[in-house]
């Protein structure tokens, strides 16, 4: 796995609301990425929650976890495992309790692992704790997860002064779990969204009961899906394409 020359791109994913779909969008967009040639290391960073093992069908398959790596317990090698579902798309997982991620040997991990991988995205915990932090100290740019409602909407524009603030790149937004109408979700329209948090919209991803399936049974998800295809999007606008947006 070591041995080729590169220099990632490190991208964090995060949200001011839990369970907005930080976990659900990084795994896709890794492994949208992935699909596309590109060399992904997906690093999850919410210590004692974790959900990317299954969504990313590496549950069963770990040993070590990024504690590990971060206190000198393991090689990185040994704690990084491929997708079972995702080829291509490379996976450390967050420890089961504990492992409280140090911003300096976060920052020394993913310095060597850029080396490596073309992309690296970093998948954080809900707010603005250690994670996030230790994120934002290495991260290019951020994908700030909301959903449709007024109070992840506040809570991400919160999130978003403190990506820009603390001197994060880029930051674009992902609207995610959006309902076929928007019908009592208290919003007139996605606009209302972009203008709310203040970043630039860089996809839209319809609520799909297959997608919330696939990460529960650990299971692949069907690229004709249209959230699959929403998060293709997303992996293509990250890498420069430009597919057009729209926000009904
Ligand atoms: N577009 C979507 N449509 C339907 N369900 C979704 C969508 N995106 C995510 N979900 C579901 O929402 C739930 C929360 O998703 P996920 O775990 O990715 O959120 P999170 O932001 O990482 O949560 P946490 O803040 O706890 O880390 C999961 O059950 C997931 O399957
Ligand atoms: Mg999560």
């Amino acid at each position: 796995m070591w041995g080729v020359k590169m220099s990632a791109e490190v991208i964090m994913v995060a949200s001011g609301k839990g369970g907005t779909g930080k976990s659900t969008v990084a795994v896709h967009v890794g492994a949208r990425l992935a699909a596309r040639g590109h060399r992904v290391l997906l690093v999850e960073l919410d210590s004692g929650l974790r959900s990317v093992d299954y969504i990313a069908g590496v549950s069963g398959k770990t040993v070590y976890d990024i504690g590990d790596i971060l206190s000198g317990r393991c090689e990185p090698a040994k704690a990084i495992v491929e997708s079972g579902l995702y080829p291509g798309l490379f996976v450390v997982c967050a420890p089961y309790e504990g492992g409280d991620i140090r911003p300096e040997a976060l920052a020394s991990f993913i310095g060597s692992a850029r080396m490596v991988f073309s992309h690296i995205i970093l998948d954080t915990a809900a707010g603005m704790g250690v994670p996030f932090a230790a994120a934002r100290a290495v991260a290019d740019r951020a994908l700030l997860v909301v959903t449709p409602d007024p109070v992840a909407l506040r809570d991400g524009r919160i999130v978003c002064d403190a990506l820009n603030t603390g001197g994060c790149g880029e930051v674009r937004l992902v609207i995610n779990k959006v309902p076929r109408t928007l019908a009592g979700t208290g919003l007139q329209d996605l606009d209302e969204c972009i203008d709310t948090v203040g970043a630039r919209l860089i996809g839209v991803v319809p609520e799909s009961a297959p997608l919330a399936a696939a990460g529960a049974r650990s299971a692949p998800l069907d690229g004709a899906d249209r959230a699959a295809q929403a998060l293709d999007a997303v992996a293509a606008r990250l890498c420069g394409e430009e597919i057009p947006l729209t926000v009904r």
